[in-house]
């Protein structure tokens, strides 16, 4: 179903690699709902995954981006404001990525410059994206920006290592940065917080399966899909949720608030 929610607007779409991406999918939604738009990835990614897919879908362009680059965002900024006729109004931040995750380095043996990497390009670069669009009045009033989180960032699974602490970072960004920008120019700031999702970054921590599986049980909706959070972002870029701001919201089937569930005590039950 689609409701010309974002008719008119124009954005700036981060991260999507691959169809299982859930900027991909966010894309797919923002096209659907009118938006004109920008993808960005970091050069490699351009190279290894099939953002030009989706942009000829979209019709649309991709302009390289590396996110911890401050000289990178202006330009990406510059074109986009350039290539879509005027200042935006919903930017999507979706980057995460923890070196020592990705090789395996145990919580107690985290490599210093890598953990520094982690919070460079999981957490800073939503700040950086914030900053220099504030310095490049490129947001027009009352428009939205959105990251995606993790309930790492409360809580701890000890898998998800040090982008535990860059997704606590995200989401202090999004509340400072939020209360400066929407006094400044009404622009809005929130974190969304995803159920686990099969998606390259996702299925990189390791026992990424089993964690997916008990948050299905464990959450009375089951996990929300990538589809399903798509919608979601939609709404925070649509003018239907104007007044909400600086929060961290939850888009976990109920996961964060639950304790235990009759499923999971049916299969904790010792078998006669
Ligand atoms: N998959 C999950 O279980 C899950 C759950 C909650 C939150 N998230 C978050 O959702 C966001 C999107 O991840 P995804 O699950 O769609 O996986 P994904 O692997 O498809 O997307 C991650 C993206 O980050 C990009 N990226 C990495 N380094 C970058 C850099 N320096 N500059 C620009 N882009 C860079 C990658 O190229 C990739 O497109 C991430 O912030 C992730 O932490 C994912």
């Amino acid at each position: 179903m689609t409701y010309n929610l974002l008719k008119g607007k124009r954005g700036i779409i981060t991260g999507a690699l691959d169809e299982n991406s859930i900027a991909w999918k966010v894309a797919l939604r923002a096209k659907e709902e009118g938006a004109s738009f920008l993808l960005t990835n970091a050069p490699v990614a351009m190279r290894m995954g099939k953002i030009n897919e989706l942009a000829q879908m979209c019709d649309t362009e991709v302009i390289g981006a590396d996110a911890t680059k401050v000289e990178d965002l202006e330009n990406l900024y510059q074109v986009a404001m350039d290539k879509l006729g005027g200042k935006l109004d919903f930017v999507l931040h979706s980057i995460g990525m923890s070196p020592n995750v990705r090789k395996g380095r145990e919580y107690g043996d985290l490599k210093y410059e890598w953990f520094a990497q982690s919070i460079d390009i999981s957490a800073m670069s939503f700040h950086k994206m914030l900053q220099t669009a504030e310095k490049l009045d490129a947001i027009n009033e009352w428009g939205s920006v959105v990251a995606l989180s993790y309930i790492a960032a409360q809580r701890t699974f000890a898998s998800y290592s040090d982008m535990a602490q860059a997704k606590a970072m995200l989401e202090s960004i999004a509340r400072s940065y939020g209360e400066r920008y929407g006094r400044l120019k009404k622009v809005r700031v929130n974190t969304i917080s995803q159920s686990p999702t099969k998606t390259t970054a996702g299925t990189g921590i390791d026992g990424f399966d089993a964690f997916y599986t008990y948050a299905d049980f464990l959450s009375p909706l089951g996990n929300a899909s990538a589809e399903a959070c798509a919608d979601y972002v939609i709404s925070l870029f649509s003018d239907l949720t104007r007044m909400v701001t600086m929060q961290n919201l939850f888009h976990d089937g109920g996961f964060s608030a639950c304790g235990i569930s009759d499923e999971i005590i049916a299969r904790m039950k010792p078998q006669p």
